[in-house]
């Protein structure tokens, strides 16, 4: 294995398994304000330039002030394909070749845009991902934790009939003071319907919160999760019984989670021996894809193969994909690495 530092291409190359995109988030400023104009829908923002302004970021809840407002301008199945379907070509760029993809079905039905309409352009969407670019991927509907367990009950029972799509529910939106217990009820019928479960825990919230999503809502995987160093008992649990979190490095530093990079505690977490994976999160809004995550920690932690190697590893582990397609996954990361060696 070499010693030297990975090379940028090397990188970009990577066999890469992404397990935590907000579909809305990959809406980039030009396209949200096309189809605003498109369809008729009143934004705030006059252009490019005034939208990029806003996303001067002080904390999660003025990133979703404006993700939710963008977020208005999607109206029809078509808008919802096409909004997929620019994600899955940039993430093959980046060689991502699975990904399990958040979509908040709340922030569309209560403005009156049905569930199906939502579903239909994006499993669309993942159909031709497949069969044009090799990429699987799964949706994975999360219910909006500012909003009420009754609200996330009902939007349950809306997502079931099409049941078929999901590859597990999960839980996201503002996190202080919304401690994962209010969700208890959904999360207890959807699993006791045989659905996964994943919740954001550990963001800005307490550890606490991880411990609580794990004991009461039994979720499978924590999504970004990073404060769980605060909790050493709770870092044992989730190395002990291999819990992945979904880390989203650039996320964290858009959003002030960490300051800079060079202090994001991923290399920590590995070390603590935990499933870390690397994931974009927003990344329309947060300055970057894949690569570029991977890029940003490769640079600014100094992490070497086997640690880059280590985080392929873990996003295959940690995905919802069936035997047959993690060995194909493994077989490709493995051919990547060994190629480093010429
Ligand atoms: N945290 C919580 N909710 C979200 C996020 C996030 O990072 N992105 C989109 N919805
Ligand atoms: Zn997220």
């Amino acid at each position: 294995m070499p010693t030297d530092a990975p090379s940028d291409a090397f990188v970009r190359a990577m066999p890469k398994v992404e397990l935590h995109l907000h579909i809305e988030g990959t809406l980039e400023p030009a396209t949200m304000l096309a189809l605003a104009e498109r369809n008729r829908v009143a934004l705030p923002w006059a252009d490019v330039d005034a939208l990029r302004a806003a996303y001067a970021f002080v904390d999660l809840q003025s990133f979703l002030d404006v993700y939710y407002a963008g977020a208005s301008a999607l109206q029809h199945a078509e808008d919802f394909h096409d909004l997929a379907w620019a994600w899955c070509e940039r993430a093959a760029a980046d060689n991502v070749q699975h990904a399990e993809i958040f979509f908040d079905p709340q922030t569309h039905t209560d403005r009156g845009i049905a569930l199906d309409v939502v579903v239909e352009g994006l499993v669309a969407a993942l159909a031709r991902a497949r069969t044009e670019l090799g990429l699987t991927a799964a949706l994975i509907p999360c219910f909006l934790r500012h909003l009420s367990g009754e609200a996330a009950t009902a939007t349950y029972l809306d997502c079931r009939r099409l049941g078929s799509h999901f590859a597990a529910f999960g839980l996201d939106s503002s996190e202080r003071d919304r401690p994962p217990r209010l969700f208890a009820d959904v999360f207890a019928r959807l699993r006791a319907d045989g659905f996964r479960a994943v919740a954001h825990a550990g963001e800005e919230g307490p550890p606490a919160y991880i411990t609580e999503a794990l004991d009461v809502l039994k979720v499978a995987r924590i999504d970004h999760g990073v404060r769980c160093l605060e909790d050493p008992d709770l870092v044992r649990r989730l190395a002990r019984d291999a819990i992945p979190l979904t880390v989203c490095p650039l996320s964290n530093v858009r959003l002030r989670v960490f300051d800079r990079i060079e202090d994001h505690n991923l290399r920590a977490l590995l070390d603590a021996g935990l499933v870390a994976t690397v994931n974009s999160d927003d990344p329309a809004y947060f300055g970057g894809y894949m690569s570029d995550n991977f890029l940003a920690v490769t640079h600014g932690l100094g992490l070497d193969h086997a640690a880059l190697r280590r985080l392929g590893e873990h996003g295959i582990a940690a995905s919802f994909a069936d035997a047959a397609r993690k060995a194909e996954l493994g077989a490709a990361l493995q051919a990547h690495f060994a190629a480093a060696h010429d």
